[in-house]
Formats: structure tokens, C-alpha cells, sequence
């Protein structure tokens, strides 16, 4: 279970996340949606400590970490505990696919070289790339790079996935299988934190969702709740404008 408490964070004054309390089961997927800028980045870079919030504690599973007070070996534990998949895949690009899921094998998780070829290829056979394992990134298109991202996270067996606009970078054809990996991970029971503006998908895929308006959780419920009765006005905005700017056959 994940269990943030009041995470706080401002960038030169401007609170960009207000005393957020979020709390995660094992196998949630909670999906966050809410306008550029809302936060949606900064929350998710704070949950692994890309970004040091100002205060709040961060709990997964028996590691309790309050920022404040954080020790190395917290902040390592933390990084441990949760794998990210960026927007723009962040590959090593002089590593093969192969290489790239084993690094965190080996560097963090001090698994010795065979096996973590072995993990490895097993993780990437499951995103649907066998024929890839010794492709370079430029080898590859940006959904089969994105698929390797996600491999190398799910490699990791992290307490949490955490996803930024995952398929934001990628030309329209490729959306689907990355987005048919992310939903085959959802539904092998991976706990996942996911930014998406994909609302088809969230509608789908999450189990909950949030909508975070100027760092400040104002709806959290089931994607049915959100999507056909949300109670704030900034998300009927939010949801309004979005739905306008869809191809009339996306349209609800
Ligand atoms: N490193 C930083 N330094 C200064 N301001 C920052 C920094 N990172 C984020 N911000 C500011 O914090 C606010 C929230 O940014 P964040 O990236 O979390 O938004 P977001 O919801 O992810 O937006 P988007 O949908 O555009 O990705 C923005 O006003 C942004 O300019
Ligand atoms: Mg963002």
C-alpha cells in the first residue's frame, strides 16, 4: 500500500502541489488527469524524489519516508520501491533494448549478469519485441522504444509504476500498442500511477481517477463517477473542453 500525506511542494512561491493525501492499494490503477500545469508531473516526481518536495511523508509498504527528515538510504529505498516511464522514453541510446532493461538489474538491484539477461528478455518478450532484443533505440520506432521502457520498469518489479503522458511523444499509429502493453501490465495486477490525456483509455483502464486542478486533488473517484457525474466545476470545465476538442466519433 502507498500512503502520501501532506506533499507540499513550490517552485519560487508558487505552491505547485498543496498538502496532497493520496493513498494507493496494491493493484490500483489511478490515473491523473487535470490542465497543463495542474501538478501532474511534479506529483509523480515526487513520489520517487526526481523532484524533493518541500514536506509531507511518502509510505510504501513497511518503508515510511518524511521528507524533512529523509536519509540516504530512505531516498535510495524510495527509488527502489517505484520505476518510472517517461514521456520521452529515456533510453540509453548506446545500449541495446537488452542492456537497457538489464541496467537496473544489475547497477540497482545487484543481480548477477546471466540472470538479469535472462529477466530481461523475458520482460521484453512479454511487451511483444524477442526480435528486438539487440536493436538500438534509433533501431526503433518510438512505440517499440516506449515498449522497451516499460519493460525495463516492470523488470524492476517496482512497488508502483509511474507513468507520465506515456504516449504523448508518439505519432498517432503508435498510441495503441503502447497502450495495449500499459493495460496488459494493468491487468497483471501491477499497482500503477498513470498522467494520461488519453480519456478513452483512463475511462477503461483505471480502476480510479484523479483530477488535480493547481495541486489540489478536487475529485478522486471511479472513472464512471469522474467522467459522468464529476462534482467540481473545474472538472466539468476540464472535461468539457477536452471532450470539444475530440474528433466528433471520440465524443461522448
Ligand atoms: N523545475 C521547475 N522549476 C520551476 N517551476 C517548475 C518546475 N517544474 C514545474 N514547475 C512549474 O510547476 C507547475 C506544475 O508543473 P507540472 O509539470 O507538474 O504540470 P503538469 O500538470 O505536469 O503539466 P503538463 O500537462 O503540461 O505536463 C507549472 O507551473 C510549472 O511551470
Ligand atoms: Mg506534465
Amino acid at each position: 500500500m502507498i500512503e502520501i500525506r501532506g506533499l507540499t511542494k513550490s517552485f519560487h512561491k508558487h505552491k505547485v502541489l498543496d498538502h496532497i493525501d493520496l493513498t494507493i492499494q496494491k493493484g490500483d490503477v489511478v490515473a491523473v488527469i487535470g490542465s497543463s500545469g495542474a501538478g501532474k508531473s511534479t506529483l509523480l516526481r515526487s513520489i520517487n524524489l526526481l523532484e524533493v518536495p518541500d514536506e509531507g511523508t511518502i509510505k510504501i509498504d513497511e518503508l515510511t519516508v518524511d521528507i524533512t527528515r529523509r536519509s540516504k538510504a530512505d531516498v535510495l529505498e524510495l527509488r527502489k520501491s517505484t520505476a518510472m516511464v517517461f514521456q520521452q522514453f529515456n533510453l540509453f541510446r548506446q545500449k541495446t533494448a537488452l542492456e537497457n532493461v538489464m541496467e537496473g538489474l544489475i547497477v540497482v538491484k545487484k543481480i548477477p549478469k546471466e540472470q538479469a539477461c535472462q529477466i530481461a528478455a523475458g520482460q521484453l518478450a512479454r511487451v511483444g519485441l524477442s526480435d528486438k532484443v539487440h536493436y538500438y533505440p534509433k533501431q526503433l520506432s518510438g512505440g517499440q522504444q516506449q515498449r522497451v521502457a516499460i519493460a525495463r520498469a516492470l523488470a524492476m518489479q517496482p512497488k508502483i509504476l509511474l507513468f507520465d503522458e506515456p504516449t504523448s511523444a508518439l505519432d498517432p499509429e503508435l498510441v495503441g500498442e503502447v497502450l495495449d502493453t500499459i493495460k496488459k501490465a494493468a491487468e497483471e495486477g501491477n499497482t500503477m500511477l498513470l498522467v494520461s490525456h488519453e480519456m478513452n483509455f483512463v475511462r477503461k483502464v483505471a480502476t480510479r481517477v484523479l483530477f488535480l486542478d493547481q495541486g489540489v486533488i478536487v475529485e478522486d473517484g471511479t472513472p464512471n463517477e469522474v467522467f459522468s457525474k464529476p462534482k467540481s466545476e473545474r472538472t466539468k470545465q476540464f472535461l468539457a473542453n477536452y471532450y470539444r476538442d475530440q474528433e466528433p466519433e471520440f465524443a461522448i
